[in-house]
């Protein structure tokens, strides 16, 4: 089965359960990533990242917001590190700034950079909470995408001795190694949909990006487990789509989606290869010969845990030539939906039935259990864990200072309900971790939208912890989901 379904949604069924006991020793987490709430972008000698240039580009970030203080965290770290153990989480998981360790991306190491990591790492380690560190939450180094980013083979070869020397630096104390952060998104949006940083527009280049990050993926595992010198586990988050199909070729619009954005990252990581269909339906744009001897065999490595990021479904309908939306926009095909040049199938993503969170996202919690699901039958051998899921909603802070945010909070234990359904089912789901510790900087809708369960005020910079966090710390104490 893939992860994908031509059966309309009936909207969600319940999903409010509680009482609900989580296996023992399941991991219930927090997720934060560098560039989102680290701030401090000039000091100790960090170089810039696409984020610092993009974020400074007219018109690619709400507001004209950037990164340059999001929640101060290099300086409010040990504070942060307090509301953590006040939470009751059992692991954290952030992302080191590869611009920080090595500022132009290559050579020179910054030690003041590797300090700030030892320094959070240790102050976890001594209250009792497990470091998950990400390698590459998209902040590449500036000096990288100068000369070509993840379109070129050699951004991959610099992973690689980054990788070695964060492996050399933390790997005696760090629980988790996850080598990329949805890679879907460097790739797709940052080369080809040209949303993120470094926004460009190159169908080519984008494929490019998937498989040099696939490689870099690979040769960071194999970098780590040579260096570091405690017994880490190893792993990488992917956000999956789970696409419902529409229109008379609906099984056809999904099973694309499902190649294009899930099997491109499983097919070389899990199984050693490309799938077939993949290679097939990008014809008309590449050949694919980027992909060189070894290369499979290099990104295949043994994972100790699959990093599975969700919150919420696509639907997809496929029409042969424009889409009706397309004719009405003007044949603007941004957004709407995506076109290989050469190619007269159109893959459009429609509108999805509500309710919405403040992104705009639906709330779908069968979704994220059908997922799980779906994963383990496709991996049976391979151990989960969901590296985030959450919501941005408006919060209103009440009079008396608190932050009572139910929707969230609603969010969460649907989502819960889903999750602990699929561990029902047989699936190995092996922890949570809800996005976001902080509100922070969310990529192009700046500080518009607060996925938090920590309340940041960005004048005061003050943490509040919301309604959604003290009961996140009760499911986190006790492993019973809370009423
Ligand atoms: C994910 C990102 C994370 C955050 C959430 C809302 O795609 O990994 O940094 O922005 O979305």
């Amino acid at each position: 089965m893939s992860i994908t379904t031509t059966t309309a949604t009936q909207g969600s069924p319940d999903y409010r359960d509680a009482g609900l006991v989580f296996p023992p020793g399941f991991t219930f987490g927090s997720a934060t990533a560098a560039y989102q709430v680290e701030g401090a972008v000039h000091e100790d000698g960090r170089g810039p990242s696409i984020w610092d240039t993009f974020s400074r580009t007219p018109g690619k970030v709400w507001n004209g917001d950037t990164g340059d203080i999001a929640c101060d965290h290099y300086h409010r770290w040990e504070n942060d590190l307090e509301l953590m153990s006040e939470l009751g989480l059992g692991a954290y998981r952030f992302s080191i700034a590869w611009p920080r360790i090595m500022p132009t991306g290559n050579g020179q190491v910054n030690q003041k950079g590797i300090d700030f990591y030892a320094r959070l790492v240790d102050g976890l380690l001594e209250r009792g909470i497990r470091p998950v560190a990400t390698l590459y939450h998209w902040d590449l180094p500036q000096t990288l995408e100068d000369s070509g980013g993840w379109a070129v083979r050699s951004t991959a070869d610099a992973f690689e001795r980054y990788a070695e020397v964060m492996g050399a630096a933390l790997g005696d104390r760090v629980h988790t190694w996850t080598t990329l952060n949805e890679p879907w998104c460097s790739a797709y949006l940052g080369y080809g949909q040209g949303g993120h940083a470094p926004g460009r527009h190159e169908p080519v280049s984008a494929l490019a990006a998937v498989h040099h990050l696939n490689l870099a993926h690979g040769r960071a595992v194999q970098a780590l487990r040579s260096t570091s010198a405690g017994d880490p586990q190893y792993s990488v988050t992917l956000n999956f789509h789970v696409a419902r199909g529409r229109g008379n070729r609906a099984a056809e619009a999904a099973r694309r989606v499902d190649a294009l954005a899930n099997r491109a990252f499983t097919g070389p990581m899990l199984r050693g290869e490309y799938p077939a269909d993949l290679l097939a339906d990008t014809a008309p744009v590449t050949d694919w010969s980027f992909v060189k001897d070894g290369d499979l065999a290099a990104i295949h490595q043994p994972l100790d845990v699959l990093g599975v990021n969700y919150y919420s479904t696509v639907t997809v309908q496929m029409w042969d030539g424009v889409s009706p939306k397309q004719q009405n926009d003007g044949h603007k095909a941004a957004g709407g939906g995506t076109a290989w040049p050469g190619s007269h199938d159109v893959v459009e993503f429609l509108e999805q039935p509500g309710p919405y969170t403040a992104m705009g996202w639906n709330i779908a919690p069968e979704g994220l259990e059908e997922l799980l699901v779906s994963l383990h039958e496709q991996f049976p051998a391979q151990p989960l864990m969901v590296t985030e899921n959450g919501a941005a909603f408006d919060d209103v802070v009440a009079a008396d200072g608190s932050v009572p945010d139910p929707e969230r909070l609603d969010y969460l234990r649907r989502h819960f309900t889903a999750a602990h359904r699929a561990i029902q089912q047989g699936v190995d789901l092996r922890g949570y971790f809800v996005w976001s510790l902080l509100d922070n900087f969310e990529w192009g809708y700046g500080y518009a939208k607060r996925f938090g369960i920590v309340r940041v005020d960005f004048d005061t910079l003050e943490r509040t912890v919301k309604d959604s966090g003290r009961w996140y710390a009760r499911l986190a104490r006790t492993g019973v989901l809370p009423a």
